[in-house]
């Protein structure tokens, strides 16, 4: 069997596994015979999912109830998978997203925004994926190899109007992840690989209400994004599943530190 695809038997831990995009990753894994670790906040919605999962592949879904935010559940954690699984192949850092309160209105300025939402969409999005990079990559530095794929946005590199704090916290996303593939490759072992993906628009729970209105239409910024993808619509999740299985296996064996769009086209174009 070509080995450069290989998945099987892998064990890979997904934060944000029950949202739209990670429960759609997750069920990809699992299908291609790889095990999960799901992270996630709610008990309810982890055991929904792992028993999906479980479904699917008996005995191929776990998971921990984690704040990603709080070091020492993720310390703890981190010990459970280490005596249930012994090795961690991947880490993928899903948890993330807006705060409702970060996002300006339509009309609202820089003069009205709300520092302590925006303080908070910081958090999440940056130190969600700072902290549990920081404390499960000591699993990987110990067995000697690994990959982590983080989650940036279109938001990171142009401004995207409305979620100021959004936008600084993925950039932070793409700077922590360069920063983090040069300190694993040339500190601990040049096997472990630590890149991030750029999703363009996926329509989503969090950001529906921004891109559809009730009757499912376009609102204006949906019609605008689309007429800035030259693809000409939105993502589809499973449209990530390519990237994240390339990321994840033999085949990128000489890719760390890069930050991958999958996008429809959206930050190669100009607009014009
Ligand atoms: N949907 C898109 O179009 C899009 C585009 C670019 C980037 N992204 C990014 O992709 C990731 C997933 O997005 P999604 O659309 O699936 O969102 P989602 O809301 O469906 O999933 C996010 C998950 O993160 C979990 N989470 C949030 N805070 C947490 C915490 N403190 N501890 C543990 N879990 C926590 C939530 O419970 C949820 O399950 C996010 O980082 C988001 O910013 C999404």
């Amino acid at each position: 069997m070509n080995q450069l695809f290989n998945i099987k038997d892998k064990c890979y831990a997904l934060s944000g596994g029950t949202g739209t995009l990670g429960g759609s990753i997750a069920t990809y894994l699992v299908e291609n015979g790889a095990k999960v670790i799901l992270l996630g906040r709610s008990a309810n919605k982890l055991d929904v999912k792992c028993d999906e999962l479980n479904t699917i592949n008996d005995g191929f879904a776990t998971s921990f109830l984690v704040d990603v935010l709080n070091e020492e559940e993720l310390i703890a954690v981190k010990n459970k998978i280490a005596d249930k699984h012994e090795k961690l192949d991947g880490l993928i850092n899903l948890a993330g997203g807006n705060v409702p309160g970060a996002t300006l209105t339509e009309g609202q300025t820089i003069l009205d925004l709300k520092l302590e939402d925006t303080k908070k969409v910081i958090e999440i999005n940056l130190y969600g994926t700072v902290i549990p990079t920081v404390v499960l990559s000591e699993m990987m530095a110990k067995q000697g190899h690994g990959s982590i794929i983080n989650i940036s946005s279109m938001a990171s590199k142009q401004a995207i109007s409305r979620v100021l704090g959004y936008s600084v916290a993925k950039a932070g996303v793409d700077i922590f992840t360069k920063w983090m593939a040069n300190e694993m490759a040339s500190k601990f072992n040049n096997t472990i690989r630590v890149n991030a993906i750029a999703p363009g628009f996926f329509i989503g729970n969090q950001n529906k209400r921004l891109l559809t209105d009730e009757d499912g239409s376009y609102t204006v910024r949906g019609e605008r994004i689309i007429a800035n993808t030259p693809m000409g619509r939105f993502g589809q999740a499973s449209e990530l599943n390519g990237m994240v299985h390339y990321l994840l296996c033999e085949a990128s064996s000489f890719v760390t530190g890069g930050i991958f769009e999958v996008d429809g086209g959206f930050s190669s174009f100009s607009g014009v």
